[in-house]
């Protein structure tokens, strides 16, 4: 079954396999799943809650809600999040939930607009997903003077506020109140949100929380990426960033204009690398012909290089495949943005990097089932 998503992966791939281009007709399934996990669900305690009706009245007509969690001060205090529930959301029916941390500055109802989780149509074992926008705490900002929300792993994060204890917090309010299907959450952001998310991904008391992650144009200060970055499980990564990103360039560096260390940023394809080498896939597959076709193996020989394709114009995949796959979208003329056709987030693209690579990335995974 899983070989199938290799092939789709493996179009255009070069030098290193190359078996697989005969298998080029399948030109478009990078953009669809072949391959969903078929884990079954795991209804949270949410789905059979007498209290349901009371948290779902506080939706709007839009199916939005923003929402306020009380917590200790370690964890931030008082916390927003903006929850978006699919149209056909139904309370009896465990459904698959992504949460998106926005970026330095930014707040929610950004985060929801260029990302799109919350469009119609967007589905997660056939059904629609709940999408909820958590918002930073106000940190000190970039000069020390400021009041500017962000997420923990950063130079600028709110100093003491606990943010891996407030997702978990977040998780456990929305599981007992929602109907969701607790094998199927992932977790995405951009930036400084892209950041925590792999902060969230290197920690073991999320990575296994959470099926699959989804750092975007992410800032991967050392807080946020820890050298000792140790999950304690093999984690699917799928990883957009841009060539001509400024704020956190491709390339890595050692410090900030202002020759600030701790605004060091490591090169993006080591990062990618590293996370492959911790998934133990290293870094590319085996094949063998299995009744005309090519079956792909995992659990490969290190320092392979990885299968690349080229998914859309101007971008280059480099997945790295084994169980846990680590998928990097290199994309040439981007900037610091979500990959999007509407620009939102600046940077336009010939694609949404949500619809057509990080949702049917996500369906790949279930945890309970890999
Ligand atoms: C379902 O989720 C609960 C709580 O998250 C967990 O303790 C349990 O092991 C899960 N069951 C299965 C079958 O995955
Ligand atoms: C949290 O919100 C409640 C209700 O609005 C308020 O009474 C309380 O002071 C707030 N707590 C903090 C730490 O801001
Ligand atoms: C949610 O409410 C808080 C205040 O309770 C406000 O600061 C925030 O901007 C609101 N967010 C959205 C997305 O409406
Ligand atoms: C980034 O890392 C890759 C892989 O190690 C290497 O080939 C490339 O030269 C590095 N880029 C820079 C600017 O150092
Ligand atoms: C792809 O890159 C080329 C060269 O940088 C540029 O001219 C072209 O507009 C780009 N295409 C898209 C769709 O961004
Ligand atoms: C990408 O998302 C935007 C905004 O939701 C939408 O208008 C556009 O049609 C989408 N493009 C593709 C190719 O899906």
């Amino acid at each position: 079954m899983r070989s199938l998503l290799f092939l789709a992966l493996a179009i255009c791939s070069a030098n290193a396999l190359p078996t697989v281009h005969r298998f080029s007709r399948r030109a478009d399934a990078v953009s669809v799943n072949p391959n969903p996990s078929t884990a079954p669900s795991n209804a949270t305690a949410g789905c059979s809650s007498s209290s349901a009706s009371d948290f779902l009245s506080q939706f709007s007509s839009t199916n939005h809600a923003n929402l306020t969690l009380a917590l200790s001060p370690s964890l931030g205090g008082n916390r927003t999040f903006l929850v978006h529930l699919p149209q056909n959301y139904d309370q009896s029916t465990p459904h698959a939930l992504v949460l998106s941390f926005h970026g330095f500055k930014s707040a929610a109802l950004k985060q929801e607009a260029i990302t799109g989780f919350s469009e119609p149509g967007v589905l997660i074992n056939g059904k629609g997903l709940v999408a909820v926008y958590p918002e930073g705490q106000f940190g000190p900002g970039k000069n020390g003077d400021e009041s500017i929300r962000a997420w923990q792993g950063a130079p600028y994060s709110p100093p003491g506020v606990d943010d891996i204890g407030f997702t978990q917090a977040l998780l456990a309010h929305l599981s007992d109140n929602l109907c969701l299907d607790s094998n199927r959450f992932y977790a995405s952001g951009k930036s400084n949100g892209g950041g925590f998310t792999n902060l969230l991904a290197c920690t073991p008391s999320t990575a296994s929380l959470f099926a699959a992650f989804a750092p975007v144009s992410a800032a991967l200060y050392a807080g946020a990426n820890p050298a000792d970055c140790a999950p304690g499980r093999s984690v699917p990564i799928i990883n957009f960033h841009g060539l001509a990103d400024t704020v956190i360039p491709f390339d890595g560096r050692d410090a900030d204009k202002e020759g600030r260390t701790e605004y060091a940023t490591p090169n993006i394809t080591q990062y990618r690398e590293a996370w492959a080498a911790r998934n133990g896939c290293g870094a590319g597959t085996s094949s063998t012909k299995v009744g005309g076709r090519v079956k792909l193996s995992s659990h490969i020989a290190l320092n392979q290089a990885p299968l690349i394709s080229h998914p859309h114009e101007n971008t280059t995949l480099k997945a790295f495949t084994c169980d846990s796959q680590v998928n990097g979208f290199t994309v040439d003329g981007l900037g610091h943005s979500w990959p999007g056709t509407a620009g939102l987030d600046g940077g336009v693209t010939t694609f949404n990097a949500t619809t057509a690579n990080i949702v049917p990335f996500f369906e790949t995974y279930a945890l309970g089932h890999l």
